[in-house]
């Protein structure tokens, strides 16, 4: 394998989506382009999004509340433009999908649909060691129905002496756990590991045992390809400010199943925003669902949200998914045969990486048994911008859409040094 920066240079040359970085604002360390390498942390900036902000200002400033009528853009049909570019990403129906509130949140709200505890069957499956909010959201969300968190919420663990979580190990819990669970509820790619589970998998395991599945796709969506209609979810809930690059505190996307939709008995909460929308405006008592993901909507959305999040997109679209995974899959081929070399150059035990190797995606995780901080401070002296997880983890995620193979050799570069 060739480790040159030469080699690197040559790939960008022939990269057919190089030009799609021009689109991004790279932010500056010291006069010179960062190496951003924190997609999985936080996105960066289409040069687009700020002339959709402003749209959505001139609407505003043109009609005032007749903006949600009126105007080139009128902001009542806004959510269709952001619906077919966003199931393509996440292998949905247009109409499975919707975009409201942020990640949190809306992982909530699915509780309320989909987690029905009755009988013996109460408990919650997951991984152990979520993504805290999520542990949160559980932990709180069991509380409120009036039930211990240490009694409901069953987690599966890495074995001794592993670091991921093995899928086989998922479904026998399902198996075993059957007849007590009320829900599977999965993170799709751990955020600490980088490992991305068999969703599909798993989703038909529970589902086989008539239990709901909920999936959380934070690091997945944008990242991988997905097939959440296909795998037949109950929901799946993602953020769209890492990969999806639609800003800090971006807002959330959800999927419910379609075979949900109509389904009145189904407990949600519900605010006027999933009201129908041929007789939203009669302002009647008794709530009508719209009979699509848009009915689990609760208020007014937020325009600018949208507009940083359709700016966001339409850089997907240009590009095209096909092909930002592709490079996403050299990139990484790329990275790997990098992180070999410095295992090598490393003294022996010193580099792990815990990332498995048939790993999809843009993230990577590397444990450093030594001086793992002073690794970190010095990498982002030099403008190479990656992050650290207690207690000695890099994390760092090379995306298609910004990145360059050169971005990923000068992590190399530096990080070989400094072994
Ligand atoms: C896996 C996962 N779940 C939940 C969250 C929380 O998302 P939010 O702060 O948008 O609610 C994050 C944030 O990074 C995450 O990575």
């Amino acid at each position: 394998m060739d480790t040159s920066l030469t080699y690197a240079e040559q790939l960008d040359r022939e990269d057919p989506l190089a030009s799609m970085r021009d689109r991004f604002i790279i932010p500056v360390h010291n006069g010179e382009a960062q190496t951003y390498l924190l997609g999985n942390s936080l996105g960066l900036q289409p040069k687009a999004t700020k002339a959709r902000i402003q749209q959505i200002l001139d609407t505003w400033s043109q009609y005032g509340v007749e903006g949600f009528f009126m105007g080139d853009d009128p902001w009542m049909k806004y959510h269709d433009h952001l619906i077919g570019p966003l199931s393509n990403i996440v292998g949905a129906l247009p109409h499975e999908v919707t975009v409201m509130n942020q990640l949190t949140v809306n992982l909530h709200l699915m509780l309320v649909s989909f987690y029905q505890p009755s009988g013996s069957k109460r408990k919650i499956l997951c991984e152990q060691k979520a993504f805290p909010s999520d542990q949160y959201m559980l932990e709180t969300f069991v509380k409120h129905m009036g039930m211990d968190p240490d009694e409901v919420i069953l987690e599966v663990s890495p074995r001794d002496g592993e670091d991921t979580i093995r899928d086989e190990d998922v479904l026998l819990a399902i198996e075993k756990h059957q007849d007590e669970l009320a829900l599977v509820f999965w993170g799709g790619l751990n955020y600490y590991s980088g490992q991305v589970f068999d969703m599909e998998a798993i989703a038909a395991k529970a589902r086989s045992l008539g239990i709901p599945v909920g999936i959380d796709l934070a690091h997945a969506a944008g990242n991988i390809r997905l097939h959440l209609h296909q795998w037949g979810a109950d929901f799946a809930c993602w953020c769209s400010y890492k990969y999806l690059n639609s800003g800090p505190g971006a807002v959330g996307g959800v999927f419910i199943h379609e075979r949900h939709h109509h389904d009145i008995k189904l407990n949600r909460l519900a605010g006027w925003w999933g009201y129908d929308k041929e007789t939203r405006f009669l302002m009647e008592k008794g709530f009508k669902p719209v009979q699509s993901a848009e009915g689990w909507q609760l208020s007014t959305p937020s325009m600018l949200l949208y507009a940083c999040h359709l700016a966001a997109l339409e850089e997907v679209q240009l590009a095209g998914w096909g092909k930002i995974l592709g490079k996403q899959e050299q990139m990484k081929n790329y990275l790997w045969t990098l992180l070999e070399d410095l295992q090598q150059t490393a003294p022996s035990g010193h580099l792990r990486i815990l990332t498995p190797r048939d790993w999809r995606g843009c993230q990577v995780s590397i444990f450093l048994a030594k001086d793992g901080r002073k690794i970190y401070d010095a990498l982002m002296e030099q403008g190479i911008i990656i992050d650290w997880r207690e207690p000695n983890v890099i994390r760092l995620a090379p995306v298609p859409l910004y990145n360059t193979f050169a971005d990923i050799w000068r992590f190399y570069n530096a990080f070989k040094s400094l072994l």
